[in-house]
């Protein structure tokens, strides 16, 4: 008998067009295999200084605490809660996808008072709501909002709900998960007090760290707790310890991650942050001039669409499964389909970091063209693509 973990293991190369993870560069994956140094070496410290360096260009702040966790963007999340909040703090949480929701059961699990403003899936955090439900809490200490609704495919404008949230007396948590080196993100400018994200999305490094950034505010409140930090693996006063030049060994850092992360920064310094913002507007617009072609409709609202994530209501009569097991096994190509309420009613295209390649575009239109006009979806053969190309040329003029 043989056993099938002895087999060779044959992973087809995936073109990874859903909500993450995206497509690893083969220069990152490389810088996966070098040596493994310890946590404690040297040579490594340069290596976490020059990823924290490089993180603070990317999240557009000086904040001196501003590390990746170890862990997927779940543990950012922890981290960003656990050590923010105390047993009975309120706050108050911007609830319009999927996120939110998990951002607001955290919180609740740190022993907060949660208050929740739920906001229809597909739309954007409605400001004016946020300042009436502020107004009932004056003992407000917190406001959690996601930047970029990985369900919905919608980007919540920051500046106004964080001047708002501060006229409050609140700190405002950010989840920067998906817009993260795919949209503009100003933590000082907009003076975001925590922002955190993941690397398996805009930032091109398969998943397993997840970038943070902590203001002057939010390390105010960290420094003054009164209790202590439920979490051993996420407090961020002994992180800080690790990731100042104290150099205290608090937990093995993902070693080889993290190479894969300066990396990915490196290439992403290399490129320039605005040109790969605009890349990521560029394909974007010309997947949803070709979906919107094939009569195809979006979920987001126009004018708050992500560009990292393309939300598609699927068609009466089409089967999710189907259509989304067909691009996988016939074409190679991955996407997502809805989270929660959205489940089997929409689907996710994800064009991230080095998934968000024109080619990667005309490859998932054709491919979808050919599979919906198989299962008696009417389609002008074509049409998507020519449109991609027609909004891909308006894009540069
Ligand atoms: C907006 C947002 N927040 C948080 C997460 C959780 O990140 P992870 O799955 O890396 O733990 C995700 C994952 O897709 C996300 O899209």
């Amino acid at each position: 008998m043989t056993n099938s973990y002895m087999d060779e293991p044959s992973l087809p190369s995936r073109v990874l067009l859903g909500p993450g993870p995206s497509s690893v560069h083969p220069r990152v994956l490389q810088a996966m295999t070098l040596p493994v140094v310890g946590h404690l070496d040297p040579k490594f410290f340069q290596i976490m200084d020059d990823v924290g360096e490089m993180l603070r260009q990317v999240f557009n702040t000086s904040n001196h605490m501003t590390l990746p966790i170890s862990s997927t963007g779940t543990g950012a999340m922890e981290t960003a809660c656990v050590n923010i909040l105390e047993q009975g703090d309120t706050m108050v949480i911007c609830r319009n996808g999927f996120f939110g929701i998990r951002l607001a059961d955290i919180a609740e699990r740190c022993g907060a008072q949660t208050y929740t403003l739920d906001v229809p899936w597909g739309k954007p955090v409605d400001v004016q709501a946020l300042e009436d439900e502020l107004k009932k809490h004056p003992e407000v200490k917190a406001v959690g909002v996601v930047h970029a609704e990985t369900s919905t495919g919608v980007l919540t404008p920051l500046p106004e709900i964080c001047e708002l949230a501060h006229r409050h007396g609140a700190v405002v948590i950010v989840d920067a998960v998906t817009s993260l080196g795919g949209h503009e993100v100003r933590m000082d400018d907009w003076d975001i007090d925590v922002c955190y994200s993941a690397t398996q999305k805009c930032l091109g490094a398969p998943p397993g760290l997840a970038p943070i950034s902590f203001g002057p505010r939010a390390m105010e409140i960290i420094h003054n707790r009164e209790s202590k930090v439920q979490s051993f693996y996420f407090n961020l006063k002994d992180l800080e310890s690790y990731w100042n030049q104290t150099r205290a060994y608090h937990h093995t850092s993902p070693i080889s991650m993290t190479y894969a992360l300066r990396e990915s920064l490196r290439m992403m310094m290399e490129e320039g942050i605005d040109t790969r913002i605009k890349r990521h507007a560029r394909t974007a617009a010309a997947l949803r001039a070709g979906l919107t072609a094939m009569g195809l409709e979006l979920l987001a609202d126009e004018q708050y669409r992500l560009n990292p994530l393309t939300t598609v209501k699927i068609p009466e009569g089409i089967d999710d499964a189907t259509v989304r097991g067909q691009l996988l096994n016939d074409f190679n190509i991955e996407v997502g389909g809805g989270l929660g309420e959205l489940r089997a009613k929409a689907w996710r295209i994800g064009l991230m970091g080095e998934s968000a390649r024109e080619t990667n575009v005309f490859a998932l239109l054709s491919a979808l063209e050919m599979i919906l006009s198989k299962i008696d979806y009417e389609v002008a053969a074509g049409a998507s693509l020519s449109a991609a190309q027609r909004a891909l040329v308006d894009f540069e003029n």
